[in-house]
């Protein structure tokens, strides 16, 4: 077996290389993406292992399939970036990590919103030029608001979970409700409505993409706090930016953003940035953004490479794989 794997940052490898060289598995790191361009990278290759911005479209499917690659091994949860029915359709399994750490992902979805509320942003830039003034910091105590959760599959719960314990009142919309104890199903515009503060984790989908759109600023709170941990497509960008302009949206706090894979995990600082929604929407006092950072945990990687081996050698040995995106 031997896996060629993309993408690949250092605390990728500083995770997988012990565990591929005890399992004997071989391979190759490479920090480009896998696109059109460098799926020639995986000739010779069993499988591959990609992540949440590299591009398994047909064109690349069909060149793995002749270079005889067996398995695309998914290091993440969301699969929205393979076309994981033509892989199928060309005998080549798709498996993915289903959960690795929903509390790395609600942990950080709750601190962008804390980071917001209490502008603890602003207050590290100002203390570490020994600017101690309070000036335009006041904040929101988030006990006794309402936060509405679109999607409460195991990253919504918990998010849920660490909500009610700061005192808030969590509505919740999702295609299968589930039974939560203290939260209340509405509709997705109900909870558009009645939310201080939305959070999305639902994946996504054709029925996801851009669930937030410019028809939603007219039926959102005044002054409510956006978070999306999930995908950047859920929460359309120039809605987004039409909101914080037109002060709808009191906050935006993104870990994703929808044009994300031209930018996110590069070091850009010395470059242009032509996008220039996401430049205005960076520069807005109001808007927090990370670079796709929610799972990026200690606990999250060493399950993530846990689980990718595992998938793959279950998959090569011939037993059933829990795991496989169908
Ligand atoms: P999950 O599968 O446990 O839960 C997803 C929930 O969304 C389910 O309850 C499902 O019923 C619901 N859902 C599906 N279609 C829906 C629709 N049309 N409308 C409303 N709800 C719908 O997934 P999990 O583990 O909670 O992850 C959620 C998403 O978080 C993933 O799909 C992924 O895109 C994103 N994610 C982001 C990470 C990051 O680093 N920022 C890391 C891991 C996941």
């Amino acid at each position: 077996m031997k896996i060629a794997f993309f993408d690949t940052k250092s605390y990728d490898i500083e995770v997988f290389e012990p565990k591929l060289k005890q399992s004997k598995i071989r391979y190759k790191f490479y920090d480009t993406r896998l696109n059109e361009d460098c799926v020639v990278l995986a000739k010779g290759c069993d499988a591959v292992c990609v992540f949440v911005n590299d591009v398994v479209n047909k064109d690349v499917i069909d060149q793995l399939s002749e270079y005889g690659v067996k398995i695309i091994a998914l290091r993440c949860a969301g699969f929205n970036n393979v076309d994981y029915k033509y892989a199928a359709q060309k005998g080549i399994t798709v498996v993915r990590v289903p959960a690795y750490s929903p509390y790395a992902v609600a942990e950080h979805a709750m601190s962008l919103l804390l980071t917001s509320t209490r502008k603890i942003h602003k207050a590290y830039i100002r203390t570490r030029d020994f600017n101690f003034s309070l000036q335009g910091l006041t904040g929101f105590d988030l006990h006794g608001k309402t936060v509405g959760v679109i999607g409460t599959g195991k990253i919504g719960k918990v998010f849920i979970d660490i909500c009610k314990g700061f005192g808030m009142k969590v509505l919740a919309y999702d295609k299968f409700p589930a039974d939560i104890p203290d939260v209340e199903y509405k509709t997705l515009d109900e909870v558009y409505r009645e939310s201080d503060i939305l959070s999305f984790h639902c994946p996504l989908t054709d029925d996801t993409r851009h669930m937030f759109n410019l028809g939603t600023l007219g039926k959102i709170k005044p002054g409510v706090v956006i978070i999306n941990t999930s995908r950047g497509a859920l929460t359309d960008a120039d809605a987004l930016l039409e909101g914080i302009k037109t002060k709808k949206i009191g906050a935006a706090c993104l870990d994703v953003y929808e044009e994300e894979s031209g930018y996110f995990y590069e070091d850009l600082s010395d470059s242009i940035i032509d996008d220039d929604t996401l430049s205005r929407l960076i520069s807005m006092p109001n808007v927090i953004v990370t670079s796709h950072q929610a799972f990026l945990t200690k606990e999250a990687l060493q399950n993530i490479a846990e689980t990718t081996i595992d998938n793959v050698l279950t998959i090569d040995s011939g037993k059933e794989c829990p795991n496989i995106v169908i």
